[in-house]
């Protein structure tokens, strides 16, 4: 069934039950007006001039004033039915309306990614580095490469993710199927090949954090590489010298260009991110074209770096 069908059959099913329970109302009504018939009938008195006169019957004031009373909970009983029946329905609406920005959302961000796959940006993880991580480092990379596809389909200006050098039965694979939700069906491009297979050398630029050139835009004609590593002992210079050797172009994000060392006890300061918190620092200058503004989003305090005029102790 078509998401439009269901939500039609949904529609039907609750107007329906909202008809069911007005004749189950109405049916109450009508044993509870027979009730108080039967009431006026037991109670009928004898006509009398010097008794009221009530539909056609001449009854005490006694029974009138019962029945009045009667008459009062009736008609409170129903006006609360018609509140509630009409909450109920406000309530459904609500729902139903959200449902439908959901899907209008989910299908206006599946198609910005896929704009983004015709027309750039590009973003690539090379996972050809992945035998150099230990099983606790591939866990870490699996959540990782989550966390970035969750931001990048969040992204006001999405890129188009490949995931290279990714056998089936890899462990890396295997992984980032057990840690993600829906991993097989992401919205991206998987596939054993390298990316230096798949893309016309002079498209692609690595970035790593050794490189001696600082990014400077973002040119959607580009395929950007991250290093699929997550290196608790670190392995420095690593994507830097795989890059040399195949004579790519390479790139280091501009912190040293936009930020400033902060004084911290440790006296600690990295250059080196995680690959989504590379992503967030991209999507962020993708969106707003300010290196300043994109690498307060993505660069964590813990690394040791601010912005100009916002030292703070650590
Ligand atoms: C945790 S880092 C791995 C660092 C590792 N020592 C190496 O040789 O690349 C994961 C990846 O994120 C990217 N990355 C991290 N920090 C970066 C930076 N400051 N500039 C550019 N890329 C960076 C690189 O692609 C890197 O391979």
């Amino acid at each position: 069934m078509t998401g439009c069908a269901e939500y039609e059959t949904e529609e039907r099913d609750f107007l329906a039950d909202v008809e069911l329970e007005s004749i189950r109302e109405d049916e109450d009504d009508d044993s509870f007006f027979g009730l108080l018939q039967q009431f006026q009938i037991e109670s009928e008195c004898n006509s009398s001039e010097s008794l009221p006169l009530y539909n056609g019957t001449w009854c005490s004031r006694n029974v009138l004033r019962k029945q009045r009373h009667w008459e009062k909970i009736v008609a409170a009983k129903k006006s609360k039915r018609k509140q509630e029946k009409e909450r109920r329905k406000a309530k459904h609406l609500e729902g139903t309306e959200q449902q439908h920005s959901k899907r209008v959302l989910k299908a206006i961000r599946t198609e910005q990614l896929l704009e983004a796959k015709h027309a750039g940006p590009r973003l690539c993880i090379d996972l050809s580095v992945s035998d150099r991580m230990t099983k606790k480092e591939i866990s870490r990379l699996a959540a990782q490469i989550g966390r970035l596809y969750g931001a990048n389909k969040k992204a006001a200006k999405p890129f188009w993710l490949y995931l290279t050098s990714l056998p089936a039965d890899s462990p890396i694979h295997e992984e980032c199927v057990r840690m993600n939700d829906g991993f097989s069906n992401y919205l991206m491009d998987t596939t054993q090949e390298s990316y230096f297979d798949l893309f016309p050398l002079e498209t692609i630029v690595y970035l790593t954090p050794d490189s001696v050139h600082a990014l400077e835009d973002i040119d959607p004609q580009k395929v950007y590489i991250l290093g699929g590593l997550v290196d608790e002992s670190i392995q420095k210079k690593l994507t830097f010298q795989k890059a040399c050797e195949h004579g790519l172009q390479t790139a280091r994000l501009p912190i040293q260009e936009y930020m400033v060392k902060n004084s911290n006890v440790k006296n600690f300061h990295s250059e080196i991110l995680a690959i989504n918190q590379v992503f967030d620092v991209l999507a962020t200058y993708y969106k707003t074209g300010s290196w300043p503004e994109a690498l307060k989003a993505g660069v964590p305090a813990g690394k040791g770096f601010v912005l100009p005029g916002q030292h703070s102790a650590t």
